[in-house]
């Protein structure tokens, strides 16, 4: 059995779907992967929390402790306690700030630093920092691994790194974005852009400041890791062209759906003369586009290869869960060689 210390730091919706799954997981993780997670600490903002070693650091009353404010700790520094421990793997996922990568940039360094790998969703620090955090993990021999940072449960990187693994991939598309996906999804229903919009939030698809996904920055982050993670390429959101769906009319969406056709929310990475070029854009698909049937919150992938053909994945889940198994994928994925 491998005993993985972990620290989890950012204790949101993410955070705290992912301890949740650890716990209802440890079983699993142990007999199918052979695999003990440790939970040392849970960090926010400003306070900490201890599981207590001599119960076991994964159980159900783990989490009645977690929701009560007096197991909670005034924090201590993040190095003082990657150092207090053998190192593992650190979850980095606070909140994400595209233009500073802080807080996650100086987390996820002091974790490299310290001898930890490194599994985030946090998507500012490898906007920003990609090459730089990943020359730190190869120097000291460590990975940092961020499949919820590029489509949450949808599993674009590993499909795009391990499985099409020798071949060219020269294009993706994708429908990187579920609360875009959803509002044209209604539109094409017959609603207005307002009401779908009102209707996302409500079941909780939409943030209340819904300006990231609907203006094409969520879809353009996750294309520029992407661009990195399989291409080498650092874009910024300033290399590539964007533009969301605010401006799209009912009538717009009628006409299309006349036609046979919807209007759906790409992004694209494209080679065109040996170099990358990047956009998110709405554009119409007809029925014989493989992204045409991916309705609803629904994401998904082409990628157009040389020797393996065009490929399409669609689904995975997009919410806190769901990016949290996808970080426990990442963490499964680092210590077992399938
Ligand atoms: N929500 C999703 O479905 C989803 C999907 C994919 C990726 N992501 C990404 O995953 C990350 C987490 O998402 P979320 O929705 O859980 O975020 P969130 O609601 O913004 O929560 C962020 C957490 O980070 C903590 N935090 C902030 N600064 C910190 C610091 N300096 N030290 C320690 N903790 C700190 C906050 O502490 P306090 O509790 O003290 O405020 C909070 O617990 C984000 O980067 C997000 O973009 C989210």
């Amino acid at each position: 059995m491998k005993h993985i210390p972990v620290v989890v730091i950012g204790f949101g919706p993410v955070g705290r779907a992912l301890v949740k799954l650890m716990i209802e997981k440890e079983g699993e993780l142990k007999q199918r992967y052979n695999l003990s997670l440790d939970l040392k600490c849970i960090l926010r903002s400003s306070v900490a929390f201890f599981p207590s070693p001599s119960s076991g650091s994964l159980n159900l009353d783990l989490l009645e402790k977690i929701d009560n404010p007096i197991f909670w700790h005034e924090k201590p520094s993040l190095d003082y306690l990657l150092r207090l421990t053998p190192p593992g793997v650190l979850f980095e996922v606070t909140s994400s700030d595209l233009k500073t990568g802080q807080p996650g940039y100086d987390h996820i360094k002091k974790a490299l630093i310290n001898g930890w790998h490194v599994v985030t969703a946090n998507k500012g620090p490898l906007l920003l920092y990609f090459q730089e955090l990943h020359k730190i993990a190869r120097d000291n021999k460590l990975k940092i691994k961020f499949s919820g940072a590029t489509a949450a449960a949808l599993p674009v990187l590993d499909v795009g790194k391990i499985c099409l693994a020798g071949a060219r991939i020269f294009k993706i598309e994708g429908i990187l974005n579920g609360t875009t996906n959803y509002i044209l999804t209604r539109m094409n229903e017959g609603i207005s852009y307002s009401e779908a919009l009102l209707e996302a939030q409500r079941k909780g698809i939409a943030e209340k400041n819904p300006s990231y996904d609907v203006e094409g920055l969520d879809t353009a982050v996750k294309l520029a890791l992407l661009a990195a993670a399989l291409f080498d390429f650092q874009l910024g959101l300033n290399d590539i062209e964007i533009t969301g769906i605010t401006r799209i009319t009912p009538e717009e969406v009628a006409q299309a759906s006349k036609q046979g056709k919807k209007i759906k929310l790409l992004g694209c990475l494209n080679f065109e003369d040996n170099s990358l070029k990047a956009r998110v854009r709405p554009e119409v698909l007809d029925p014989n586009h493989p992204l045409y049937f991916v309705d609803g919150s629904n994401k998904g992938v082409t990628f157009f290869t040389d020797f393996m053909g065009e490929l399409t994945i669609i689904g995975g889940k997009s919410d806190p869960r769901g990016a949290a198994a996808a970080m426990l994928k990442d963490l499964i994925n680092l210590y077992c060689n399938f």
